[in-house]
């Protein structure tokens, strides 16, 4: 199996003849904005945004249809020519040959090492690529040319990398034209390109930044000659694959200094001929990328063109990355142990990525969505809590006074812009993340003050949950929500959660659900406006309802909290009984009143509500939403199964159960039952036969999102256009499933939860089906290739899942509590499962003991020792915090935890 193969335990792998594969690409990128994709053919492209790109954008087609790629030529006199990265139409005829050139990738993370023999030349290259986790916005390159023969050869050596230099917008508008404004010069060691104007969406401005590439021998060498106009380098009737200047090794005219206007460009850059002896190497370092100025790249010249100084940022960078990936497992299968790790690295590379800029996503400019803002702080809360706090705060200044959100999110933290597109789209499900992010760091912190913390609420043109708009705004007044004095008005942390769930719980269809609105999860559901609804996050908002009462005991019990400050027009809102919750007229005008109340400004009167009465109201309100979808939604279909429908569409009709053509089932409205206890452990059970009979799929890695509805249901949402089993439509899609395994095991159901994960991974880890390297994708498609690798929010919920669930290691207000619901078989031969981890600010080494080879509901947690000391406990398992924090922060701390 040609599997990836794992060198180490941290991420390093192997895979032999990479570009075997079609669509295989790899991130390197850095926090200073650079973002790179790189196939085994050092395909893909380089970046700092949507307006500036340094290589030409690539989508997925791209990755084989792109000849202009980064490549680097030898010359070997009596030989000919031939392209260290493997991009000749000469190397790429012999692909299926025979002949084919032997490779073999290393890479790890954000480096990439591909080496390549040819037999027919006698010639071996190394190429690493990386981006520097410094603020060098740079990728740099180091390739070793090796000569396998017994004699010396005289080669001359070309890199030629082609540079595009602007927005990916002028792919197909004015490609031409924005090729005349270009202005390129030669520098002693390299090429710059610095074009006059930027022709985009923003309009025709002056250029500020400059491109370049620039290299030198791994001694330093400095090049002799250029030929940085793409049409002069390719010639004639040439191409990138057959360039006519290399293949009849023709001399470069332009020598350094030199100033050209007005042609696409390229880093052509020419090294003075050399002889490399037998079994000897050459070694040159190329770096591209971004400056200000001129003397940008002569200072990324004298700094980093230097084997010594490019092997000592590698090690750098490994090391930056390694630090940063603080969670480390070991459990008997260390290729999941492995997996994981890459894992980990997931949501950090979405926060360089965003959702657009690797080859699979293709969409949007860069912006990140209000979803991936709050998951992403899942990630963060078990990697890196200390900026979280304020990151949460920040968030919710984009929440509006009507429960609905900021869509457009800016580049700062806390920065949400009004939408001057008048596009109103709410995606439902919005209102519900905020809250899942927040219960898990105060569990993780204990820090339920956090909840009485005050923030702003946004303000745009946009009212009544995206249904009308404000007239009386406008951009003059400024993005946040003013009380009558004219004052902006900020409430608590609570309000806002409670304004986001209580406009919810009122904003529903005729079947008394929550209205789907534009979307909910599911961004493919995007047809049933008006009458659609989502009964899989009614139960997701009712579960929160019944959470936030918990917290508020927690408030009032242990903090003394009696009263509660909230802002007047709240109160509408928190009127009502089960007579009218049960009546969605009723539902809708409370709605209406309150985002009346709220449309242009707010009073700014706070009034006290009493502890006692906002949890009954809350909680009421959390018991009605559960019985109403227990009560209405739990369906058996004409085989005899059972589980909750979760949608209502357009025209207003229940979307799963029996169908014409066969059987309709959703994985979304199982797994917010099941996480919300909406649904009852008996339900659970029958979900459970339901999904293994309907969606479950061993070919494609799990729990598909939903079965085939051979019907473009053009009432519901765009995924129903998709093929089946592709992405939002009934793909196995990990996002979904990571959550139905995360609420399995909430529910104690920790063989069926680990099913979900380890067919999943097991699926993943595949590489002659998925074709993937290391990682969690979005999904995997019909064929079981995992599709958009990297930047999923589903990592995640992955991290979160392995570390919170399946090794039960739980904040629990703050104190650290153990319950863990690992399988017997995951427990190594030395009947030992560990993790690495922080909490409270410590570095701690928790180390399961299943010394009776007990399974998963037959051990309990006997005995826990700190640093070999025993920690006695009384009913339950859980280190109080304050034992945490009083270890060294600066050290290690083993947490033996004894299962009998
Ligand atoms: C993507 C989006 C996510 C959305 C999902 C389903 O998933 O990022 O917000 O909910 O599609 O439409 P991801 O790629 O993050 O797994």
């Amino acid at each position: 199996m040609a599997n990836c193969e794992f060198l180490n335990n941290k991420g390093t792998f192997k895979l032999k003849n990479p570009e075997n594969n079609s669509y295989m690409y790899f991130p390197i990128a850095n926090e200073a904005g650079v973002m790179s994709s790189i196939t085994p053919t050092l395909n893909g492209d380089c970046k700092m945004n949507q307006n500036t790109f340094l290589l030409a954008p690539v989508s997925s087609e791209e990755l084989h249809n792109n000849k202009s790629s980064r490549n680097f030529w030898v010359y070997i006199d009596g030989l000919g020519a031939w392209s260290a990265t493997g991009v000749s139409a000469a190397q790429q005829a012999e692909a299926f040959s025979e002949d084919k050139e032997e490779t073999e990738l290393e890479a790890g993370i954000m480096w990439h090492k591909i080496a390549r023999e040819s037999k027919k030349y006698n010639i071996k290259s190394e190429i690493v690529s990386f981006v520097p986790s410094t603020d060098d916005k740079i990728e740099l390159m180091k390739v070793t040319i090796t000569n396998t023969s017994n004699e010396a050869k005289k080669v001359t050596a070309t890199a030629a990398i082609p540079l595009y230099c602007r927005s990916a917008d002028n792919l197909r508008d004015h490609r031409h034209v924005t090729s005349l404004l270009n202005r390129i010069e030669t520098i002693d060691d390299g090429i710059i390109v610095n074009p006059t104007l930027t022709f985009d969406e923003r309009g025709h401005k002056k250029n500020t930044v400059v491109y370049g590439v620039v290299a030198a021998t791994g001694d330093g060498e400095k090049p002799v000659s250029f030929c940085p106009i793409v049409e002069e380098y390719i010639g004639e009737g040439g191409s990138f694959e057959i360039p006519k200047s290399i293949l009849l090794n023709e001399e470069f005219k332009v020598k350094a200094n030199a100033k050209l206007e007005g042609y696409e460009a390229i880093g052509a850059i020419r090294f003075e001929d050399a002889i490399i002896e037998a079994n000897e190497s050459k070694t040159f370092i190329v770096a591209i990328g971004f400056g200000d100025s001129k003397s940008d790249f002569n200072s990324i010249a004298e700094s980093h063109l230097k084997e010594i100084a490019f092997d000592k940022l590698l090690e750098e960078t490994k090391a930056y990355w390694d630090k940063k990936i603080n969670i480390s497992y070991e459990t008997e299968d260390k290729q999941f142990d492995n997996w994981m790790y890459w894992v980990n690295f997931q949501p950090m590379l979405r926060r360089i990525y965003g959702c657009s800029f690797l080859p699979h996503h293709d969409y949007g400019k860069g912006g990140r969505g209000w979803r991936d803002l709050w998951q992403d702080c899942l990630a963060l809360l078990a990697m890196d809590p200390s900026g979280v706090r304020g990151m949460l705060l920040d968030n919710f200044g984009g929440v509006r006074f009507d429960g609905t959100n900021a869509t457009i999110i800016g580049t700062k933290q806390g920065e949400f812009i009004a939408d001057r597109n008048n596009i109103t789209r709410v995606w439902m499900d919005h209102g519900a993340w905020p809250f899942l992010t927040t219960k898990l760091y105060i569990e993780q912190t204990g820090d339920i003050e956090f909840l009485l913390e005050k923030q702003s609420y946004f303000k745009d043109l946009q009212v009544e949950r995206g249904t009308e708009k404000d007239t009386l705004w406008d951009l003059s007044q400024g993005n946040k929500i003013l009380a009558e004095n004219l004052e902006e008005y900020k409430g608590t942390i609570l309000e806002h959660l409670l304004v986001q769930h209580l406009t919810a719980f009122y904003d529903v269809g005729e079947h008394n659900n929550l209205k789907l609105h534009g979307a909910d999860w599911n961004d493919a559901l995007d047809m049933a406006d008006e009458k659609g609804e989502s009964v899989a996050f009614s139960s997701l908002y009712g579960g929160n309802l019944a959470d936030i009462a918990e917290l508020l005991k927690y408030l009032r019990d242990v903090k003394n909290v009696k009263n509660i400050d909230l802002a007047e027009e709240l109160q509408v809102l928190l009127t009502g009984n089960n007579e009218v919750y049960d009546n969605v007229e009723e539902k809708q005008n409370i709605l209406k009143d309150y985002c009346n109340k709220c449309r242009h400004n707010i009073k700014g009167k706070v009034v006290n509500v009493d502890c006692d009465k906002l949890i009954a109201n809350v909680e009421g309100k959390a018991n009605w939403l559960k019985e109403h979808i227990q009560k209405n939604e739990w369906i058996t279909n004409k085989e005899g199964y059972s589980w909750y429908n979760g949608y209502y569409d357009n025209n207003a009709r229940r979307v799963e159960g029996d169908g014409e053509s066969g059987t309709r089932m959703m994985l979304t409205g199982q797994v917010f039952t099941i996480m919300s206890k909406t649904a009852t452990v008996e339900q659970v059970e029958s979900i459970i036969k339901a999904s293994d009979n309907y969606l479950y799929d061993n070919a494609v890695g799990g729990y598909r999102l939903n079965t085939n509805f051979n019907e473009i249901k053009t009432d519901l949402g765009r995924m129903f256009g998709f093929a089946y089993g592709h992405k939002e439509n009934g793909a196995v899609f990990s996002h979904m499933a990571i959550m139905y395994a995360n609420a399995l095991y909430q529910r104690g159901f920790a063989f069926e939860g680990f099913k979900v994960i380890d067919t999943l991974y097991n699926h993943c880890n595949n590489f002659d089906i998925s074709r993937i390297y290391p990682g969690v994708p979005e999904y995997i498609n019909e064929k079981g290739r995992g599709m958009y690798n990297y930047l999923t929010g589903s990592a995640s919920w992955l991290i979160l899942t392995v570390l919170t669930e399946m090794f039960g290691v739980k904040g629990e207000m703050g104190n650290l509590a153990f319950e863990p619901k690992i399988l017997l078989k995951q427990f190594d031969v030395e009947n030992k499962a560990a993790i690495e981890m922080n909490f409270a600010e410590r570095k701690l080494k928790i180390e399961y003991i299943n010394e009776g080879k007990k399974e998963y509901g037959d051990y309990r947690v006997k005995e826990i020792y700190i640093n070999g000391e025993e920690y006695k406990f009384s009913e339950q398992p859980v280190i109080d915090r304050n034992v945490i924090t009083s270890l060294d922060e600066n050290i290690k701390h083993t947490i033996k935890v004894v299962l009998k």
